[in-house]
């Protein structure tokens, strides 16, 4: 073993990591045991002492662990709390000729965290012997030297310590020499005057004993020369040479120089300077100038090694005659090790919703150098969110100081930077990158407040009407954004028959065609949701905007479109040119330009007699009637919308000039056809009849129910029309188009064809439970038979009781 001097700062880190505040306890336990102990050997119970119980010990996950290159020396079971030794101990390697050798070590315990440091003082054992320098030592002594003078020789080393270092010498008993041992130098003493010519040579066997149990022991054989003349040993200027030289001094510095002087003249008085008892190691570190006696360094000298060194330095002089002296170098420490940062523990990532004072890491620093130079301070930059907390001696913690935030900072680079007290200074910095976990904080947004889609009616099913989209600023499955429909209805029906959104992309698709008859808009709430856990959404609404096709050609309401029948308009004789005579009526379930109606006369049998007009359709007589003007006209009109393209009906119109009902037989002959002719004979016949009138009533009844059974087919909402046969002559347009507004109620005339002969009743058409088309068109046909079989004179009463009875009804 060497006998440097075990270095002041050994260390051993023992670290852990925790996640949640640290809460810090010291308590100190020592342990007492010898060096040398087999592994496994148990040297205490850390529980029983610490006073915890073990379950304790591993829940909280107790550790003995030692940073870097340094042995461990020690662990604990953590099932029975035994501190046992996992390595070989070597006193004399840790601690050299110290008297006490304790070795500390930090046993730590997780949440909360807690610190005890644990001295292990290592006791001596007699595991080394003494040992001289060499196994032969010559010496020349004069025969002439006197009883009592005293030579002087090189000790013996011993490795341990305190009993178990040398206690004494023992001398062979011989005739000349006894042993003296006065402050460790070991000399002999002549007791018997030497006689050359008795004896020329002498061996003594010196033998060193320590006090160890069992003792050990190291000799060494001293050949005595007996010479032929008288000298005189060197003698050192000092009995103790002390110097100082700082450590890492660059090789062939001078550390001292040592100096003897002889008394003898000539080879006698040559002095030569040497080592005397020097550890192998140490001998590589120095070396000394046999001549000068200038001490100077070989090696490298370290003060985390060594801080001093103590050797015994011999002067010999040409005859052999040696003085040892004792010469003590203290080594100086210098800055020379830059700080250590230990990263003990870190949660990375942390959650951004971490709360504030939470401890996120434990750093720990080291510094090899003593005092000053050997004293860190640790700290971080600023402007993040973090601080250093000083916990124990040389540990800090990472505190948050702040609410995180991922979506801004979702990582921060933190630089450590250890700095020591020396002079220049040393430091150094450790950067380690803090990522920042995400939770779901974030809902999805949709980039706009609302959406509009548009589309034209009768659009294909599975087309797409618009896309909505919503971000969220989460990380993966927390910001990942998923669209669905929330549930609603449309016109009475559940939304998702008539939509689907695409809940990756957001599009939404039309699932059926749209008619714009049917409804314009509606509106659509879309719930965009993230995957987090809980989830977050958001909604919003799409209106839906039905733009209108021409899909519906117009209808003409009056007259009527049947060929089963036609209807007949009397126009006196006596009308003047401009006189209304009829109205071409016609609906169409379209809007705007879809639905604005123009009205031509395709084909007349006299074209110049009757003009219709373009937006009314009101049929009116272009000059006075003549009396050889045709008495029965024959008109056909077609209506068209304004729509691209457009759609048209057509009808035709029978005119009859004529002032005289009885006229009205003839009327078969304005139609060529076979059915009419004869269905309104069999009219004549039914009406002439009473019990064909009631019959007739009962069907007209009949023919109510059913219309009142049947749905709507069209909701006229926007127009509707009347039988031209209800409006006067001189009726003025409603609105110029032909339609009339629903809600209008007004003022329906009756005409049997004379200008004085109206008669006026008030119905409102805003009861829209009979579909104007289907039951005035049945009605206008029971009205075209029981005009055109009405006979000379027609009771007008029943016939004005039989129209409103229609009119209401229908
Ligand atoms: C953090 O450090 C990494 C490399 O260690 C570097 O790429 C990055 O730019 C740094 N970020 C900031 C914000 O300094």
């Amino acid at each position: 073993m060497g006998d440097k001097g075990f270095s002041a700062h050994f260390s051993i880190v023992c670290f852990f990591s925790i996640f949640v505040t640290m809460h810090l306890v010291l308590g100190d336990l020592s342990y007492s045991f010898l060096e040398e102990m087999e592994r496994g050997s148990v040297i205490g119970n850390v529980a029983k002492d610490l006073g915890v119980d073990l379950r304790t010990l591993s829940s909280r996950r107790a550790r003995v662990d030692i940073e870097g290159t340094r042995k461990r020396y020690c662990d604990i079971n953590i099932n029975t709390g035994d501190l046992f030794i996992s390595e070989r101990i070597d006193r004399e390697g840790l601690c050299g000729k110290k008297a006490s050798c304790v070795v500390k070590i930090d046993l730590v315990f997780e949440n909360p965290l807690e610190l005890h440091r644990v001295s292990l003082h290592v006791q001596d054992v007699n595991d080394n012997s003494p040992k001289f320098r060499e196994n032969l030592m010559k010496m020349e002594i004069r025969e002439s030297s006197e009883k009592g003078s005293r030579f002087s020789i090189g000790v013996a080393h011993d490795a341990d310590i305190g009993q178990n270092d040398i206690q004494r010498y023992i001398l062979q008993t011989n005739e000349h020499f006894i042993l003296a041992v006065e402050n460790k130098v070991v000399a002999l003493v002549l007791e018997n005057k030497l006689d050359r010519e008795k004896q020329k040579e002498i061996n003594l066997l010196l033998t060193a004993l320590d006090g160890g149990s069992p003792q050990k022991s190291g000799s060494v054989v001293i050949h005595v020369t007996v010479l032929d003349a008288n000298d005189n040993t060197p003698v050192f200027t000092q009995a103790v040479y002390k110097t100082s030289v700082p450590e890492n001094s660059p090789p062939e510095t001078l550390v001292i120089t040592v100096s003897a002087t002889d008394a003898d003249e000539g080879v006698n008085g040559e002095v030569t300077y040497l080592f005397g008892h020097i550890s192998g190691e140490d001998a590589s570190l120095f070396s000394i100038d046999a001549k000068t006696g200038k001490i100077t360094i070989a090696g490298e000298i370290d003060f985390e090694d060594t801080t001093s060194f103590e050797m015994s330095v011999g002067a010999k002089d040409g005859l052999g005659l040696i003085a040892y002296t004792k010469v003590l170098i203290n080594i100086e420490d210098k800055n020379d090790n830059v700080p250590q940062i230990f990263l003990k523990s870190l949660s990375n990532p942390i959650p951004e919703n971490v709360a504030t004072d939470t401890e996120v890491g434990i750093i720990n620093v080291q510094d090899r150098d003593s005092e000053k130079n050997g004293q860190v301070r640790c700290s971080i930059q600023e402007n993040i969110p973090f601080k250093l907390v000083s916990s124990i001696k040389n540990y800090y913690s990472l505190i948050t100081t702040g609410q995180l935030d991922r979506e801004q900072v979702s990582y921060y680079n933190i630089t450590i930077t250890a700095t020591d007290e020396g002079s220049p200074p040393l430091s150094s910095s450790k950067t380690l990158q803090l990522s920042v976990a995400d939770i779901n904080d974030n809902p999805p947004v949709f980039e706009e407040q609302s959406y509009s889609a548009y589309v034209s009616e009768n659009n294909k099913p599975g087309s797409t009407l618009c896309s909505v989209s919503a971000r969220d600023k989460d990380w993966r499955q927390n910001g990942t954004v998923i669209y669905s429909l929330l549930p609603g209805e449309v016109n009475g029906a559940s939304l998702s028959s008539y939509l689907s959104i695409n809940g990756d992309t957001g599009a939404i698709n039309a699932l059926r065609s749209f008619d714009y008859e049917q409804f314009r808009s509606f509106k659509v709430h879309v719930m965009a949701r993230d995957n987090g856990s809980p989830p977050l959404s958001s909604n919003v609404t799409v209106s839906v905007f039905i733009s209108d096709v021409n899909d519906n050609s117009p209808q003409i309401l009056y007259p009527t479109l049947e060929g089963s029948s036609f209807m007949t308009e009397l126009v006196p004789k006596a009308a003047h040119g401009g006189s209304l005579v009829s109205k071409v009526i016609a609906v169409d379930a379209d809007s705007g330009q879809n639905a604005w109606l123009s009205y031509h006369i395709v084909k007349a049998t006299d074209p110049g007699l009757f003009s219709i007009d373009l937006h009314s359709g009101e049929i009116r007589t272009q000059r006075d009637i003549l009396e050889s003007d045709s008495m029965k006209q024959n008109l056909i009109v077609a209506v068209k919308d304004n729509g691209q393209p457009s759609l048209s009906a057509t009808c035709s119109m029978y005119l009859l000039i004529s002032d005289n009902l009885a006229e009205v037989p003839e009327l078969k002959d304005i139609s060529y056809d076979e059915k009419n002719s004869k269905l309104t004979s069999y009219l004549i016949i039914a009406l002439v009849s009473v019990s064909t009138f009631f019959l007739t009533f009962i069907i007209i009844i009949l023919g109510v129910r059913f219309c009142r059974r049947r749905k709507p087919r069209l909701l006229f909402d926007g127009a509707v029309a009347i039988p031209g046969a209800y409006l006067p002559p001189n009726y003025a347009d409603i609105d110029g188009t032909g339609t009339l507004r629903s809600a209008y109620n007004y003022d329906t005339y009756l005409t049997t064809g004379s200008r004085t002969s109206d008669f006026k009743f008030v119905s409102s058409y805003n009861d829209n439970t009979l579909p104007a088309d289907q039951t005035l068109k049945k009605c206008s046909t029971d009205f075209s038979a029981i005009f055109g079989d009405a006979d000379s004179s027609p009771e007008v009463g029943t016939i004005q009781y039989f129209k409103r009875l229609l009119t209401q009804k229908c």
